[in-house]
């Protein structure tokens, strides 16, 4: 199975859609976490992790300079040898010191279309200029702000939703499911060579 690194800052509950996407849902089979860590120690969203029995762990970023910071959470992270990152309101712009060792395996969920709107507050956003629907976007992460690849979109409509927590509420229920469909696909087109030597140790035993 695909080992997941789930980077957080705060709730978390992408984090434990993901969580039991590997347990029960989709992903079951496919992929397993292999931390979720924080740079925020007190986060919810850690607490909800270990509820959940996965391995936990966190640097404080607060007072740290970027590159700095982000190269010692990058060997942190190796540690647990992820095949991919996953950003789940990981509140952080990336550096090269982070990106670099994980380059084409990191990937964030961006609650609006990346073409459109980059950053923080998108449902704000999404809200306030009254839009009748956002797109959800799964991406991979390279250096610029919410620029990389698409790898996944999906349309939540907003006709009707009158207050922002109903905005929210509706593009979350969107968030989690999309984020670990976009997994499998990822993880089914990088297969064959997985399933190759799965089948190879299969076979010699
Ligand atoms: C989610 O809506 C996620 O898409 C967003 O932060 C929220 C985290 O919630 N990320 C961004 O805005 C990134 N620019 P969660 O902690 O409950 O998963």
């Amino acid at each position: 199975a695909a080992r997941l690194a789930i980077l957080l800052s705060g709730r978390g509950s992408n984090m434990m859609a993901l969580v039991e996407a590997t347990k029960t849902g989709v992903l079951k089979g496919l992929a397993e976490v292999a931390v979720v860590f924080s740079n925020k120690p007190d986060a919810f969203g850690l607490e909800t992790a270990a509820a959940l029995g996965c391995p936990v762990a966190a640097l404080p970023s607060q007072g740290r300079k970027r590159e700095v910071f982000d190269a010692e959470a990058a060997q942190l992270l190796q540690q647990y040898q992820p095949d991919f990152v996953v950003l789940a309101g990981y509140m952080r712009i990336l550096s090269p010191a982070f990106i670099q060792p994980f380059a084409g395996r990191i990937l964030n969920i961006h609650p609006a279309d990346t073409h459109q709107h980059q950053g923080l507050h998108a449902y704000e956003w999404a809200f306030d200029n009254k839009l009748t629907e956002t797109k959800i976007t799964v991406h991979l992460v390279d250096e610029g702000l919410d620029t990389g690849p698409i790898l996944a979109q999906q349309t939540v409509d907003l006709r009707g939703a009158d207050t922002l927590a109903e905005v929210e509420r509706r593009g979350l229920a969107v968030e989690h499911e999309l984020y670990a469909w976009a997994l499998v696909e990822l993880i089914k087109s990088k297969q064959p060579v997985m399933s190759s030597a799965a089948e190879t140790s299969r076979v010699l035993k």
